[in-house]
C-alpha cells in the first residue's frame, strides 16, 4: 500500500539532516582539501627560490590568501638587538610596517617569539599583549589574529628566526583549523627564510673571497711595480754605465760592481719578503712560532718601527687554522704599517686556558673602531673584516682596542680561538 512505501515525516526529517551533515563535511573535506594544495603549491613554491625576498613575498601572500584574511607579515628575529624586523609585509598597511622594528618584550609577535608558541585571537584589543603602538603608527586596526613562531632545528635543537602573522579574518574569526594550516606553512616558510639567509650568506662569503684575492694581486702588482721592478731597472742602467767603465777607467768598476751588487741584494730581498707574504712556506713546515719568528725579523728589516716578538709554546694545530691565524696577524701588522704610525709594535702568541692569544698591539695614533665598524659597508676596505670572519671559521673571537685597554695611545688587536677547535 502507498502509505506502506512513502517514508514517513520523521524519517524524512532525519535524512534530510543526516544530508545536511553529510554536505558540510564534504565542504569541510573541500576545504581541508583546498588548502592542502595550496600547502603543496607552498612547499614547491618556496623550493623552487633561494631569493630572500622571493620567499618572504611568497609565504606572506599565500598566507593572507589561503586564510582569507587582511594582511599578513612576517617578522625574522635580530638576536643581537632581540628585536623582531617586519620583512617586507603584505596587506594594507603594509608600507608604513616596512620601517618598524619591535622589541621581544613587546606585543604580541614579541609573546610568540619568546614563549615559541602560537596565538590565536578574535578580540585582539582585550588582549594585553597587543601593541597598540605598531596599529597606531600603520593607522590599521587589528581586529583578529593568528601568529606561529618560525622555527628551524629539530629536538632539543630547534631555534626561532622569526614569527609569521595573519591578521583580521574577512569573513568570521579565525579558527583553529587556520591555526594548524598556518602552523604547517610556518614550517615550511621557515626552512625556506633559512636555506635563503645560508645561501646569500654564500654568496656574500664568495663574493668577499673574490674581492680579498683581488685586493692581493693588485697590492703584490704595486709592490712589484714600486719595489722590484724599480730597483732591477736601476740595476738594467747601471750595467751599462759599468760596460763602459771597463773601458774608460777600469778602476773605477770595482766600487760599481758594489753598488750594483747591493741594488741585486734589495731586489733579491724585496721578492722574497713578497714570497713571504704571499706563503709562509715556513708556516707549513714548521709550525705557527718558527713562522711569527721570521715574519718579525722580516718586519724588523723594512717597517719604520721597532717590532718586539714574544711567543711561548703551543700545542700542534691543525694547518688550515696555522695559516688563518697567521693572515690575521698580518692584516693587522700591515694596517699599523698603513695607518698607525706607530714607534712600537708588540706580537706575542701564547696559550692560556684551553684558548691560543694572539696579539698585534701598536702605539700609533688609533682610530674611531665603533664608527670605523658602523660605517664599514661605505669603504672599500676589507681588512677588518677578513679579520673577524678567520675568527669565526676560527670558533674564536677578535677584540679591538683603540686607545689601548690601558688607556694608552695606539690600538691592540687580540684573536682569541679554542684549542679545543684547531689543536691536532
Ligand atoms: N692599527 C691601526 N691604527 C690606526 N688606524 C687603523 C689601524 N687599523 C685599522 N685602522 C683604521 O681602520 C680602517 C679599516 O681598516 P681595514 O684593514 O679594514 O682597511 P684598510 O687597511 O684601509 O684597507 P684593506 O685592509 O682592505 O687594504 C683603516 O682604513 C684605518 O683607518
Ligand atoms: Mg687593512
Amino acid at each position: 500500500m502507498a502509505s506502506d512505501t512513502l517514508p514517513s515525516a520523521d524519517s524524512r526529517e532525519r535524512a534530510e539532516a543526516r544530508l545536511a551533515r553529510l554536505s558540510a563535511a564534504l565542504e569541510a573535506s573541500e576545504r581541508r582539501l583546498q588548502r592542502l594544495e595550496v600547502l603543496y603549491n607552498v612547499g614547491r613554491a618556496l623550493n623552487s627560490t633561494l631569493d630572500l625576498s622571493t620567499v618572504l613575498n611568497q609565504t606572506m601572500a599565500l598566507a593572507t590568501q589561503a586564510l582569507d584574511a587582511h594582511g599578513s607579515s612576517l617578522m625574522l628575529l635580530d638576536p643581537e638587538k632581540r628585536e623582531l624586523t617586519f620583512e617586507v609585509p603584505h596587506g594594507e598597511a603594509a608600507g608604513a610596517l616596512k620601517q618598524l622594528r619591535m622589541g621581544l618584550d613587546e606585543g604580541i609577535a614579541g609573546w610568540v617569539a619568546t614563549h615559541n608558541e602560537p596565538v590565536l585571537l578574535n578580540d585582539v584589543r582585550s588582549d594585553p599583549r597587543h601593541a597598540g603602538r605598531i596599529d597606531s603608527a600603520t593607522r590599521f586596526t587589528t581586529r583578529s589574529l593568528l601568529c606561529v613562531p618560525l622555527q628551524v632545528g629539530t629536538g632539543g635543537q630547534t631555534r626561532t628566526i622569526g614569527v609569521l602573522e595573519v591578521v583580521n579574518k574577512r569573513e568570521g574569526g579565525f579558527t583553529e583549523d587556520d591555526l594548524e594550516w598556518l602552523r604547517i606553512l610556518g614550517g615550511q616558510a621557515a626552512v625556506a627564510v633559512e636555506n635563503a639567509r645560508l645561501y646569500e650568506n654564500l654568496r656574500a662569503q664568495r663574493d668577499r673571497i673574490i674581492k680579498a684575492q683581488e685586493e692581493v694581486r693588485h697590492e703584490l702588482a704595486r709592490n712589484l711595480h714600486d719595489g722590484a721592478a724599480q730597483v732591477l731597472g736601476a740595476l738594467i742602467l747601471n750595467l751599462d754605465n759599468v760596460r763602459r767603465l771597463v773601458k774608460a777607467s777600469p778602476r773605477k768598476v770595482a766600487g760599481e760592481l758594489d753598488y750594483l751588487e747591493n741594488l741585486a741584494r734589495q731586489a733579491h730581498q724585496q721578492v722574497r719578503q713578497l714570497l713571504f707574504e704571499l706563503r709562509p712556506i715556513i708556516l707549513e713546515t714548521q709550525g705557527l712560532v718558527p713562522a711569527l719568528q721570521a715574519y718579525a725579523q722580516q718586519i724588523r728589516a723594512e717597517a719604520p718601527f721597532e717590532v718586539s716578538l714574544a711567543t711561548e709554546p703551543i700545542p700542534p694545530i691543525a694547518r688550515e687554522a696555522g695559516a688563518m691565524i697567521f693572515a690575521v696577524i698580518q692584516e693587522a701588522v700591515n694596517n699599523a704599517k698603513k695607518h698607525a704610525q706607530a714607534r712600537y709594535v708588540w706580537l706575542r702568541l701564547r696559550p692560556v686556558n684551553g684558548f691560543i692569544q694572539v696579539e698585534v698591539e701598536d702605539n700609533g695614533v688609533g682610530f674611531d673602531v665603533g664608527q670605523t665598524m658602523e660605517t664599514y659597508d661605505q669603504r672599500s676596505s676589507l681588512g677588518l673584516i677578513n679579520m673577524r670572519e678567520r675568527a669565526t671559521l676560527l670558533d674564536g673571537r677578535l677584540d679591538i682596542y683603540s686607545p689601548r685597554p690601558d688607556g694608552e695611545r695606539g690600538t691592540l688587536v687580540r684573536l682569541t680561538v679554542p684549542l679545543a677547535c684547531i689543536s691536532v
